[in-house]
């Protein structure tokens, strides 16, 4: 696992690097083939960590400023890959009304990471999203689609100790 700002080293396998390669070669002819590269190096790593787009950079000779800007640039990019516990924090308007921005900066702080970031271990990334449904138990997060609600602040290292 990689995070960038941690310096969590880059674990990608032999067998994952064949299948970019493999997927890059039959693309790479194709016009508009980066983001269909992209995406199609998302799935076998999970994520694009700098190492990633560097192969792709290499490998197809678009410069890897070009590439990082599109990575950076779509959502649909991760550059962190996900923790072993994705929590995820509703910041909807119910959710935030009632206080879920005081638990996201609560998980910031315990964690040590913010939006899209995963602790160096591995063990828990931290995102943000828009309304899941559940407005009636707002606020409302969410560990690997486990949902907690009517949550304060003072609940997050109650329910990260189940995860320790
Ligand atoms: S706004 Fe959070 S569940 Fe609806």
């Amino acid at each position: 696992m990689t995070c960038i700002k941690q310096g969590v080293p880059f674990q990608g396998t032999a067998e994952q690097e064949v299948a970019l390669k493999e997927a890059i070669f039959l693309l790479k002819d194709t016009k508009g083939s980066l983001m269909p590269i992209m995406q199609k190096a998302q799935e076998i790593y999970g994520y694009l960590p700098i190492e990633v787009q560097t192969m792709i950079s290499d490998e197809t000779d678009i410069p890897l400023e070009k590439i990082y800007g599109v990575a950076t640039f779509y959502s649909q990019f991760a550059l962190q890959p996900k923790g072993k516990y994705q929590v995820s924090v509703c910041l909807g308007t119910a959710c935030y009304v009632k206080g879920s921005g005081d638990i996201f900066h609560k998980l910031e702080s315990l964690l040590g990471i913010t939006n899209g970031e995963c602790t160096p271990d591995g063990k828990f990334s931290l995102d943000s999203c828009r309304c899941v449904g559940a407005c009636g138990l707002a606020p409302v997060l969410m560990v690997n689609g486990e949902v907690y609600g009517r949550l304060a602040a003072d609940d997050v290292p109650d329910i990260l100790a189940k995860y320790e």
